[in-house]
C-alpha cells in the first residue's frame, strides 16, 4: 500500500519515522469532534501535528493530553508556503476555506495528501470520497494511481452505506431511496443552538398551563403555534424547527431537486466506485445504482435518521438479507424488527455518540419479495463526517 512521502521541511523535523500533519478546523465542532476520537485511538503518537488557525496565527498551539507538537504556536491557515511544507493536510475548516486556500496551496507546486470535510472538492474527478469500510480497495487504488485529493462524504450516505454496505457490496441492490429525517447538527453548531433556543421559548411561552394539568391543551397548542409564527428566532434555519420539519436541505437545484437529494444518489455510487464519476486508477464498478431521496431536517439533534425503500435484485429471505447487513461492516448493527428492540435501539438518542449504526425496520414489502424497508440511524458527527477522516489519515500514514 502506498504510504505518504516524509517531507524533511523545517515543520516536519522527524518526519521520516512520524510525518508531519496540517490540522485546520480543529477547533470547529466537527473538527473536536475528529480530535476526540483521534485521542481515543491514540492517533497522535503516530504523526507529528502541527496546528493551524484561520484567525489566532502566532498563537499558543492547543495542547491535548498526551499530545506532544513540535510546533507550539498556531500557523496561518491563510499562509500556503507554510502549508506547503507538510506531506498530510487535514480540514474541517469548511468549504468557503478550501475553495479559497486548496487552489493557491496546489499552484505552488505542493503534491501532499489533501483529506477533507468540506463538499467542495468531493465530486472532482480528481477526488476520492473516504468511507473505508465500504471503499478501502477504491482508497487503495486511488493512493496507488498518485489520487491526492481524500475527501468526507455527506453524512447521511456516510451514514447510509456504514448500516446497509452490506448489500451494496455484494451488489444486491437495484435501486433505492431513502426518506431522510435529519438532525439539526448537520447545519451547523449554530443550527443545534437555535433548535433548542426554540424549544426553549416554546416551553417557556406556555409554562404556567403545563404546570397545570388541568390547563386546555388546545390552548397551549395555540400559544405555541402563535409563537412559531411570530418571535421566534429563526435566523439559521429561516423557519421554525421545533415543534415542526423543514422538508428542504441546502441549496434549490430548480429540478425539484435539493442539493442534498442530488448527494444521496451522485455520492453514493462515487463512494462505490460506480457509474460516471471515478478517480484516475480506480477500475469501474459497474454502472451507477438509482438512489434517490427525500431529505428532511427534524427537530433531532445530531444523529440523522433514514427510511429506506430497496428493490434487491434478487428475492433473498429477510434472515440472510440481516446477516448480509450485519456482516456488511464491523459497525452495521441488525435491530430485530419488533417494538421494544426498535424503541430501544432505533433512535437518535440511541445512536449519538455511538460509532454502531443501527439498521432496523427490515421486512418485505407489499410490492413484491425483492422489495424491503429498512430504518437506520447514524451520529451525523462520527460515521457522518469525523470517523472517515480519522480513518483516512491512518490509511496515509500506514497504520490501517
Ligand atoms: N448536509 C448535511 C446536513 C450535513 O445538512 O444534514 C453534512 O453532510
Amino acid at each position: 500500500m502506498t504510504t505518504v512521502a516524509a517531507d524533511t521541511s523545517a515543520l516536519s523535523a522527524n518526519a521520516a519515522e512520524t510525518p508531519s500533519v496540517g490540522m485546520i478546523g480543529w477547533r470547529g465542532m466537527v473538527g473536536s469532534v475528529l480530535v476526540d476520537r483521534m485521542l481515543a485511538e491514540g492517533d497522535f503518537a503516530h504523526i507529528n501535528p502541527v496546528f493551524f488557525s484561520t484567525s489566532n496565527a502566532g498563537g499558543a498551539a492547543p495542547t491535548f493530553d498526551g499530545v506532544e507538537a513540535e510546533e507550539t504556536t498556531l500557523q496561518d491557515a491563510y499562509d500556503v508556503d507554510t502549508l506547503a511544507k507538510l506531506p498530510i493536510i487535514v480540514t474541517t475548516q469548511g468549504g468557503d476555506y478550501t475553495k479559497e486556500v486548496y487552489p493557491k496551496l496546489r499552484s505552488t507546486g505542493w503534491n501532499g495528501l489533501w483529506i477533507d470535510a468540506s463538499s467542495a472538492l468531493r465530486m472532482e474527478d480528481s477526488s476520492i470520497i473516504v468511507l473505508d469500510p465500504i471503499n478501502r480497495e477504491v482508497i487503495d487504488a486511488g493512493l496507488d494511481a498518485g489520487v491526492k485529493q481524500f475527501v468526507g462524504g455527506n453524512c447521511t450516505v456516510s451514514c447510509m452505506l456504514m448500516g446497509m454496505g452490506g448489500l451494496f457490496k455484494q451488489d444486491l441492490v437495484e435501486w433505492g431511496t431513502a426518506m431522510t429525517y435529519q438532525a439539526a447538527s448537520g447545519g451547523g453548531a449554530k443550527h443545534m443552538r437555535e433548535l433548542l433556543n426554540q424549544f426553549g421559548a416554546l416551553h417557556g411561552g406556555s409554562a404556567q398551563e403545563l404546570a397545570d394539568p388541568a390547563s386546555a391543551i388546545l390552548e397551549i397548542d395555540r400559544n405555541v403555534l402563535a409563537a412559531q409564527r411570530g418571535d421566534l428566532d429563526v435566523s439559521q434555519f429561516g423557519v421554525p424547527l421545533a415543534g415542526s420539519l423543514i422538508p428542504w436541505i441546502d441549496d434549490d437545484l430548480g429540478n425539484g431537486m435539493s442539493k442534498e437529494e442530488w448527494k444521496g444518489g451522485a455520492e453514493t455510487n462515487k463512494i462505490l466506485g460506480r457509474g460516471s464519476s471515478i478517480a484516475p486508477g480506480v477500475t469501474r464498478r459497474g454502472d451507477a445504482i438509482p438512489f434517490e431521496s427525500l431529505c428532511v431536517r427534524v427537530g433531532a439533534l445530531r444523529s440523522h435518521s433514514q427510511a429506506l425503500t430497496l428493490k434487491l435484485r434478487e428475492d433473498i429471505p429477510v434472515d440472510e438479507i440481516e446477516q448480509i447487513i450485519a456482516e456488511g461492516t464491523d459497525w452495521a448493527n441488525v435491530v430485530p424488527n419488533e417494538k421494544s428492540a426498535t424503541m430501544e435501539q432505533l433512535t437518535p438518542v440511541a445512536a449519538t455518540g455511538e460509532l454502531s449504526i443501527p439498521v432496523g425496520r427490515i421486512r418485505k414489502l407489499e410490492m413484491g419479495p425483492e422489495y424491503i424497508s429498512a430504518f437506520t440511524v447514524g451520529d451525523q458527527l462520527l460515521w457522518g463526517a469525523a470517523e472517515p477522516l480519522r480513518r483516512m489519515l491512518a490509511i496515509a500514514v500506514g497504520r490501517l
